[in-house]
């Protein structure tokens, strides 16, 4: 690349070759020589690339990337840019403790001012394990500089007692069926661990191969790059090519704003539905695009997103796993598809190829039927979320296509209330409270009952945990009843295939009315009115509500560390992306703010 094709300064040219203060630039340039780096590469008007490295020990699920961004330096050397790793703080779903989501903002907060206050020019986001990608995307929104996301990649098939093991979906049957007694402690370790067989991120449709499929269909990956199993060769080509393509957006200037526009969040709630994404994936999308003020609610997801029919037989809604998706044509075929039948509403969105979306994936091809479905014969009709309100909350999200035929038997059959349920709540105060006594017969849950969870959303957990997925008591499971109705303040994990009310907004923490809800109290339960309703007074509800406020509000724990203190004070409802108030105004400050 040769500098010729440079338009304008460049951002990293402030540090290394400001002619108008070579004080500052001599003190800025001489400890990136100690290392080896030389004079002339520094001062050469080579775009600096950083490397958001989300990959390490701590990080099990991004760790490859490790491997890759050897790949990854290498396109970019070739392209005539410096690569730079940027350290991410890690933030690894299974592992960090109270929850990853804590640290979304965390981690974005990091990003934000390793971007904005360092020679950077571009950036490669090394994305993959659930919150890794939202957070860089975030970040990436913020700043504005040239950005181009790539994924880790899913693992290879799990296999246990020769039947496909996914991540998330072995752990539900486990629970079942330790909860039954069926197995033992150890059985349950051997069979999570079948599920994790090398490198990369969950094998199943949960939140990471969700939100990198997203990271596809907003236009932020290069065409592909989704699918592909971590140990793959062509993850490592792909990588190349991701080094040599972000040189060249510098010199074409193309940023983050100019890609994830309105249309491209259109499209990636399409693709969401099609391909049977997390239900975490309004979170994040609503979180991206508050921070490149691009309008985007529940309501959108539910308009644009809940009439598309779902193509992926993969786990949860479906049987196969990642690496049978890859064979079967992965996301380009999904798209493709989408495309052909007029699906995608904006194929002329542009991507970081500088093509319209349409065109990379025009000629995409199903090559596996039984894995990826043609929209003549999908897996479910209607495969997007439902924006559920009402007196208990103002939204909540609901994944109708994991309900299964024992659910909608028990449920959502009744000919004179079609699609509508009611029962008795029984309410749990957080997942400790859930795990103490769901198994206690004295309680007198039935098959009828709805199981509330709250406490459990961003500042009541802190963060919004993964927990309204709760199980049947285990007296119930020996009758063959596997689920049951769920409403929650907290989050489901994108493996979970159970057919829940999530992410309400406002919490029980923050005064929403998942607060005043008692044991016995009558909800019911109407899709086609999109509604939940309490079946309790008015009068009744303000005069709970003017009960709790007396008694001191709320209960929200105590925090743990500084940062659970300052994320508890600043966080934003699910519905409004869990970002940090206040946050969302800074716009483009890559290009519009020079750092003193
Ligand atoms: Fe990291 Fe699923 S736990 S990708
Ligand atoms: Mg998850």
């Amino acid at each position: 690349m040769s500098n010729e094709k440079k338009r304008r300064p460049l951002r990293s040219e402030l540090w290394f070759n400001d002619l108008s203060n070579p004080e500052m630039t001599a003190i800025y340039i001489e400890r990136y020589l100690n290392y080896g780096m030389t004079l002339e590469e520094l001062q050469s008007g080579k775009p600096i690339i950083g490397i958001a490295q989300t990959g390490s020990d701590l990080s099990p699920c991004n760790r490859h990337h490790l491997e890759l961004t050897k790949r990854v330096r290498d396109g970019i050397l070739t392209a005539g840019g410096i690569p730079m790793e940027i350290p991410v703080h890690p933030i690894q779903e299974t592992g960090k403790r109270p929850t990853a989501m804590l640290d979304r903002n965390l981690a974005y907060l990091g990003l934000v001012e390793a971007l904005h206050g360092y020679p950077i020019d571009a950036v490669v986001l090394n994305i993959g394990c659930d919150k890794t990608t939202p957070a860089l995307l975030m970040a990436a929104a913020t700043v504005n500089i040239p950005a181009i996301a790539l994924s880790v990649g899913p693992m290879l098939n799990g296999w246990y007692k020769g039947e496909r093991s996914g991540s998330g979906s072995i752990i539900w049957e486990a629970r079942q069926q330790f909860a039954a007694g069926a197995i033992d402690a150890k059985q349950f370790l051997q069979m999570a661990a079948s599920s994790a067989p090398s490198v990369g991120y969950c094998n199943t449709m949960g939140t990471a191969s969700t939100m990198n499929s997203l990271a596809e269909a907003l236009g932020m990956q290069l065409p592909g790059s989704a699918s592909i199993p971590a140990p793959y060769r062509e993850r490592s080509q792909i990588s190349y090519d991701v080094g040599e393509r972000i040189v060249d957006m510098v010199f074409e200037d193309l940023k983050p704003a100019d890609v994830m526009t309105r249309d491209a969040f259109e499209n990636a709630i399409v693709i969401c539905s099609a391909i049977g994404g997390s239900t975490n994936a309004p979170i994040h999308l609503n979180a991206i695009a508050r921070h490149l003020g691009v309008e985007l609610s529940n309501e959108d997801w539910d308009a644009i997103g809940y009439e598309v029919p779902l193509l992926t037989n993969v786990q949860p809604a479906g049987e196969y796993l990642s690496e049978d998706f890859y064979r079967a044509g992965g996301l380009p075929a999904v798209i493709g598809e989408l495309l052909r039948a007029g699906l995608i509403p904006h194929p002329e969105a542009l991507t970081v190829t500088g093509k319209k979306f349409g065109e990379l994936y025009q000629e995409a091809e199903i090559e596996e039927q039984e894995v990826i479905r043609s929209i003549s014969k999908p897996l479910a009709a209607q495969a997007g979320f439902l924006n559920l309100s009402g007196n208990l909350f103002d939204t909540a999200i609901m994944k109708t296509s994991v309900i299964d035929d024992e659910f909608r038997s028990r449920y959502l059959s009744n000919p004179d209330d079609p699609n509508a349920f009611e029962g008795p709540a029984f309410v749990f105060d957080g997942p400790e409270d859930f795990h103490n006594r769901i198994d206690d017969p004295d309680l007198g849950i039935t098959a009828h009952s709805i199981l509330i969870m709250r406490g459990a959303g961003p500042i009541g957990y802190p963060g919004g945990a993964e927990v309204v997925n709760m199980r049947p008591p285990s007296y119930l499971i020996k009758q063959d009843i596997h689920a049951m109705p769920c409403i929650g303040d907290g989050r489901q994990s994108g493996t979970s295939g159970s057919a829940s009310i999530l992410n309400v907004s406002p919490e029980a923490a923050a005064g929403g009315n998942l607060a005043i809800i008692k044991d016995g109290d009558f909800v019911r339960v109407d899709l086609n009115k999109r509604a939940v309703m309490l079946k309790v007074s008015d009068e009744e509800i303000a005069k709970r509500r003017a009960d709790l406020l007396a008694s001191g509000g709320p209960n929200v724990p105590e925090s743990q560390t500084p940062w659970q203190e300052l994320f508890r004070k600043h966080v934003r409802p699910f519905s409004e992306g869990m970002v940090l108030e206040g946050a969302d105004k800074y716009r483009d400050i890559g290009n519009t703010k020079v750092p003193r």
